[in-house]
């Protein structure tokens, strides 16, 4: 009898859960990649139902920073980052290479909301094209608010000198690139400071993640400013991927009717 109600409970507790585990289930075993006729980016919208928005969503990422659509905007408020040196993880996620965060990196504010960073990740080539022009990577800083909204920082990077933020971790890069995809190496405390300089320019419109599920509501904001990378770093961030991801920049996405505010603010202390 006792027995009984101990099962009975079990599974009812199983099953509260069961609808939160399939879905996490179903996201993971789901593999999207960026080639091929059958699970590249055309087909992400149809791969899984938690996948629609990739299909028939209206304001997705990336887009075409084009002159066009971009008009000045002299109430943005500059971005300022406050980021401080905490432990972090590097993780192959199979699609890209990101670095997550074990705690409180730090804020950015927009429309006075705080959002805190989680984590970072590189794409290459880029992602999103400055006026047609494709870069060779692009960085994401990805926040979100303590409700749940995300907004992401983008930097742009040119081939030339090591990217400084890379070096650091470099050596655990080449780890990376020797073991299995969904490895985790431990970095310790990283610092990222350098990236708190305060952007004289950047762009900001309302998309979506560039990967499955690809949510919308996401505040995007990509710097004015290009980084360098070398292209020993371009491999490194390359070689421990799977084949189908080696090249991972989502094609460009539709503007429709959205606009890219630009906030520019040449002379300020930074
Ligand atoms: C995903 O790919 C792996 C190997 O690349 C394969 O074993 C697995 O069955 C695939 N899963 C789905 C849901 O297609
Ligand atoms: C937002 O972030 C700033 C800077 O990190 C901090 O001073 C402030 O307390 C935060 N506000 C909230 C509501 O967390
Ligand atoms: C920018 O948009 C205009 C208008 O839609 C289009 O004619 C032009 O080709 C675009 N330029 C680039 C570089 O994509
Ligand atoms: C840092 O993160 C690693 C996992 O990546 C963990 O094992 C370690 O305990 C963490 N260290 C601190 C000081 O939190």
């Amino acid at each position: 009898m006792a027995l009984q109600i101990i099962f009975s409970v079990i599974v009812s507790i199983a099953l509260f859960f069961l609808p939160l585990y399939t879905s996490a289930n179903e996201y993971s075993s789901v593999n999207f990649s960026y080639t091929g006729p059958h699970n590249g980016p055309e087909k992400w919208g149809s791969l899984s139902p938690l996948f629609a928005a990739c299909s028939h969503g209206e304001s997705q990422s990336p887009v075409n920073l084009n002159k066009s659509y971009i008009v000045f905007n002299k109430d943005l408020k500059s971005l300022d980052k406050h980021y401080i040196p905490t432990n972090a993880t590097l993780v192959n996620n199979k699609f890209n290479i990101g670095v997550q965060f074990g705690g409180k990196v730090g804020d950015i504010n927009i429309n006075g909301k705080n959002y805190s960073l989680k984590q970072l990740h590189w794409h290459s080539p880029a992602e999103h094209r400055a006026n047609g022009r494709i870069h060779v990577a692009e960085l994401h800083l990805v926040h979100k608010s303590e409700d749940n909204e995300i907004a992401v920082i983008a930097m742009l990077y040119k081939l030339g000198n090591p990217d400084p933020i890379i070096s650091k971790i470099e050596d655990k890069l080449i780890e990376l690139g020797r073991g299995h995809s969904n490895t985790q190496i431990a970095i310790g405390t990283f610092d990222i400071k350098e990236l708190n300089r305060r952007p004289h320019r950047y762009f900001r419109y309302i998309g979506s993640l560039t990967t499955p599920p690809c949510t919308e509501g996401v505040h995007w904001n990509i710097l004015g400013k290009l980084r360098t990378i070398s292209e020993e770093q371009l491999e490194l961030l390359k070689a421990p991927l799977d084949p189908t991801c080696k090249i991972n920049a989502r094609p460009i996405q539709p503007i429709n009717d959205r606009k890219i505010q630009m906030y520019f603010k040449p002379n300020h202390n930074s």
